[in-house]
This record gives structure tokens, sequence and C-alpha cells, in this order.
């Protein structure tokens, strides 16, 4: 399933690792295909991906001014107080996590109905035409009279400012067309200059970052992209390096659909599938361009930008349709980064109070509770960036019910669970603790549970080099009842 709306349900406080609006939606559907697995298990995929998401809220109670409750300035989205840093959307649920659910839920629906409702078998031949570019160098042809170039890559202002689903700091403001002499100083301190070229190529956006002219340790955006199509009988699924605002998602459609039919290939549907292969931000119309809001000053290789990938895949489509696919260049071909930046937090030995173990219980459950409250347990707990190093970890936590006719306890939820979080409190000097919830759902059984925790904890013993242990810890038994 592809839909245009931006996985920005939750916003940037969360420090939960969980699915957003999409993500859950892909979840609700492999749960009702998948059933007897856990998420994460079980044959089916779900795979429910981006569209032309540039500049689609999820947040649909729209945005307000976080300090005082009123309506924003929308033409730049500031508050007179605070400016754009307090201008939020947010909605439609009580919280982030309900607002996820009910966009995600919405998203489910759809494509369930439209899961069961389907008629027309997809039939005839696969193909795929990919090609590289160097996207600070591409000439559209405007007219039969005029051409323009593309840019090498830059950031204006605006982006700066974030948006209504996640605003930036200082005092950026969207539809900013002039720079501003501090913070041009700033950069030019820190950064160095813009080059004249560039400035002019980008206008009239402001240039913030001339990410394009500043290379170490590697480039700071590419220059080389990757344009891609893949066809299987009447649907043509193109690959976008970057989020399409809705109306250049619109056009490029238009365009790709109208080039396969002038070359024979009537009535294709073109599925605009965003955010593939290489991340290059955003691409605005030329006219979103003009008024420099935050999809328009992430345009980064300039205003031609989305005139650029018309062509290019204008281009692919003819292949495909023309049966010269083998004829299209490569392109060049992208650099290869072996040196990646190390990583910057160090890596710390993690201790157990004195006296305790990893996976000793601190706040243990309470012996019972109903459907519709939290049980909650915590743990002596250990970095779980070291779980994430370890290829054999496979969750956090889990649920687990008793199961009288075997014997045995049954897990009935991980960390993957929307019924269950997993919190990480770091303490002082590798000390930390690890809380575990269950939001124990209405469709609970009722009987005996236990909770589990999985972690690996890093051991370092003088002059020998550090190692990482696993280790589980089990809860007391508690009863859930219904009533
Ligand atoms: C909003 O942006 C416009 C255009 O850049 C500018 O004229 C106006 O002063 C801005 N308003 C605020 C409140 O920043
Ligand atoms: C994020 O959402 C929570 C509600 O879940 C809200 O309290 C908080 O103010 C929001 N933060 C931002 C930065 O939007
Ligand atoms: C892309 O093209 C520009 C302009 O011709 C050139 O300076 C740059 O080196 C090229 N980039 C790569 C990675 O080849
Ligand atoms: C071609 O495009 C240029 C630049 O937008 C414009 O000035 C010119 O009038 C156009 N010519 C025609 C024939 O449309
Ligand atoms: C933004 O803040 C800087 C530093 O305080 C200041 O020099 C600049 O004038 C401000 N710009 C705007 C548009 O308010
Ligand atoms: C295009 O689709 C329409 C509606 O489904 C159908 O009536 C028509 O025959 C198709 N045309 C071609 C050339 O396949
Ligand atoms: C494509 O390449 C083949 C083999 O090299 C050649 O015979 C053919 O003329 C080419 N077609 C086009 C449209 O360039
Ligand atoms: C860990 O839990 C113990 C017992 O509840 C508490 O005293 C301590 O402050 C907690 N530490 C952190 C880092 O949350």
């Amino acid at each position: 399933s592809w839909f245009a709306i931006h996985p920005v349900s939750m916003n940037n406080s969360n420090h939960l690792v969980n699915s957003d609006n999409m993500g859950y939606a892909s979840y609700l559907f492999e749960q009702e295909k998948n059933k007897g697995h856990l998420p994460g298990q079980g044959p089916f995929v779900a795979a429910f991906a981006s569209s032309n998401l540039g500049d689609v809220s999820p947040n649909i109670l729209g945005p307000r001014c976080a300090n005082t409750g009123e309506s924003c300035d929308n033409a730049n989205s500031t508050c007179p107080i605070g400016g754009a840093t307090m201008c939020m959307a947010r909605g439609p649920g009580q919280d982030m996590l309900d607002s996820t659910q009910i966009i995600g839920r919405a998203l489910y629906q759809k494509a369930t109905a439209l899961y069961a409702l389907a008629s027309q078998e997809l039939t005839g031949p696969l193909t795929s035409a990919h090609q590289w570019v160097n996207m600070t160098d591409v000439t559209v042809s405007l007219n039969s009279t005029h051409t323009a170039k593309t840019c090498k890559p830059a950031l204006g202002y605006s982006f700066a400012a974030g948006t209504i689903d996640g605003a930036g700091t200082f005092n950026f403001t969207q539809g900013t067309t002039v720079s501003d002499p501090f913070w041009d100083t700033l950069r030019d301190q820190l950064f160095g200059r813009p080059s004249d070229e560039m400035k002019e190529c980008q206008k009239p956006k402001p240039v913030l970052i001339h990410t394009g002219e500043l290379s170490k340790p590697h480039p700071w955006h590419p220059d080389i992209v990757d344009v891609q199509i893949i066809t299987l009988g009447t649907l043509a699924i193109t690959a976008i390096p970057g989020e399409l605002t809705t109306m250049s998602g619109r056009r490029l459609r238009e365009a790709i659909k109208a080039e396969f039919a002038t070359y024979g290939m009537q009535n294709m549907t073109v599925v605009i599938s965003g955010l593939c292969n290489v991340y290059t931000h955003y691409i605005a119309t030329y006219e979103e361009y003009q008024v420099q809001r935050y999809e328009a000053a992430s345009t980064i290789y300039g205003p031609h930008t989305l005139s650029a990938y018309i062509q290019l895949y204008r281009g692919l489509a003819k292949a495909i349709a023309t049966d010269t696919v083998a004829n299209l260049s490569r392109g060049p071909e992208p650099p290869f980064f072996k040196d990646l930046i190390k990583p910057l937090i160090p890596n710390i030995v993690d201790r157990a109070p004195i006296g305790k173990n990893f996976g000793d219980v601190l706040q243990p459950l309470n012996s019972k509770y109903r459907v519709g409250e939290v049980a909650e347990v915590t743990f002596v707990g250990a970095n779980p960036k070291n779980s994430a190093e370890n290829r054999t970890h496979q969750t956090f936590l889990t649920v687990e019910k008793y199961e009288d006719a075997s014997a045995t306890w049954q897990v009935v939820h991980n960390d993957a669970s929307w019924e269950t979080r997993f919190y990480w409190h770091k303490g002082l000097l590798g000390h930390s603790n690890a809380t575990i919830q269950w939001h124990i759902p209405d469709t609970a059984k009722p009987g005996i549970y236990r909770i589990r925790y999985f972690g690996h904890n890093r051991k370092q013993d003088f002059l020998k080099p550090a190692v990482i242990l696993s280790f589980e810890s089990t809860s007391s038994d508690f009863e859930v009842v219904t009533t």
C-alpha cells in the first residue's frame, strides 16, 4: 500500500523506538494475517510505503501556538511569542501514541477493504530501468528555446525553521527569502563561505549551509542519485530519492503516465514510491520554491530540481516503453565510503549496585492486575546498545502466560507489541535501570502471567578487552483478572 502521509504522528519528544502511523498500519495488517505469531514473525509481510508525502501532515487538528493556544501566523508558521518554535500541530488523539494508532488504523482499514475487493490481477512483463545521475549538473529544457541547470546541494534558511510537525530552533522562520548577517557570519566562520556560483544558482533560496561544497570527512550531500522505474504489467513503481510535495508528485506522475502513453503503453498506473535509494531531502515545485517554506528550503538541487526529475523519469519511461532499457547509460557510479564517522558516544562498562546482579528486580510487580491497568516492573539494567550489537538478540522483553493444560509458559507479547514498553533510565558510572510496562489490553485472558527481561552488559576486567555478556531475568508471577 502506498499512501502520502508523513510518519510524524509521533513527535520529536519521543524516546521510544516504535513505529509511526505507517508502521502501525503494517503491524495491524500483519497481526491479522499472521494469526498466532508475535509481531515481526510469521510469513505475511504488509508493506505500507511512502508516496508524495512531502507536505502532508498527519497531525490533523492543525497548528497552534503551544504557549498561548492561539492560531499561528500560518504564512510563516510562527507565534507572536516564541516564533516558529512554539507553532506545533497535533491530533487527532489524546497524545502522540493515540494519534499514531488512530491514523495507522485508518490506513489499515482502507488497505484491508481494498485488499478484500481486489479484482484485477497484475500480469505482464517485469521490467526495471535504473540510472545514476550527477544531480548537481543536469541541464533541464524548459521549452524549445530555454534551458536551466540544477545546482550543487544547499539547505536554505527555512530548513532550520523546521515545520509544524517538528519545529527548529533559534529565530528561523519558514518563508525566508533573505539571509541574515548574523547567521551568515557564523556559517562563514564555522564552515567557510558558499561560492557565488552556488548562491546565484540557488536563488531565491538564501543559502544557510552550502552542503554541496563541504566534503569533510565525506560529502555532506550526495552529487550522484538513483533514478529508477519498475514496471509489472500496467503498474509502474517509480523509486524517487526524496520527499516530493503533493503537487510535485502529481506533476511527476502525470508526466510519466503521458510519456508511457506516447510510446504505446496506455493506461499505466504510476505510483510514486518516495524516499527510495539515496536520501536527498525534499522536492518542491518551482512555484513552491519561490516561497521558500521548509520543503522548498530543503529542495537541495535548486529551483529546477523537479523539472530535472521529470525529464529523467520520462527518459526511463520511454526506455521501458520502447524496449531500449539496455541502451540507457548506467551513469556515474556513486562513491563508496569505507571510513564512516566513528561513533562519538563512548562505550561504558555497565555496573550493578553492590550486592545486586543485572536483571535483579528493583521495583516488583503487584500480585494482581485488572485488564486496562498497567503492570510495571523495574530491573537492574544494562545499556541496550550492547544488545543491539548482538546478532542473536531477539527481544528486550516478553510477557508470558501460564498454560495449565501444557504446564508451560506461552509468550503473548514481545518488545514489538504495542501493549509493551521498555524504558531505559541511565544513572551515573554505568548504573542503569530497565523498566518494563505491560498495558494490559481488554482482550487479555484472565490467568497467571510473568514478565521477562533480556539484556547484555559490557564487562571489562583489568588489562583485558571488554566483553559483552548476556543475561535474562524473570519477574514474580502475577494474576490478571477481567473484573
Ligand atoms: C512572514 O513572511 C513574509 C514573507 O517572507 C514576511 O513579509 C513577513 O514579515 C513574515 N511575518 C512574520 C511574522 O515573520
Ligand atoms: C508531543 O506530544 C505530547 C503528547 O503525546 C505532547 O505533550 C508534547 O507537547 C508534544 N511535543 C512536541 C514537541 O510537539
Ligand atoms: C558532479 O558534477 C560536478 C559538475 O560537473 C562535478 O564537479 C562533480 O565532481 C561531479 N560529482 C561526482 C561525484 O562525480
Ligand atoms: C521559455 O521559457 C522562458 C523561461 O521561463 C520564458 O522566458 C520564455 O518566454 C519561454 N518561451 C516560450 C516560447 O514559451
Ligand atoms: C536572529 O537572531 C540573531 C542573533 O540574536 C540576530 O542577530 C538576528 O537579527 C535575528 N534575526 C531575526 C530575523 O530576528
Ligand atoms: C484503458 O482503461 C479503460 C478503463 O479501464 C478501458 O476501458 C480501456 O479499454 C483501456 N485502454 C487500453 C488501451 O487498454
Ligand atoms: C540500442 O542498442 C542496440 C545494441 O547496441 C542498437 O542496435 C540499437 O540501435 C540501440 N537503439 C537505440 C534506440 O539507440
Ligand atoms: C533505579 O531504581 C532504584 C530503585 O527504584 C532507584 O532508587 C534509582 O534511583 C533508579 N535509578 C535510575 C537511574 O533511574
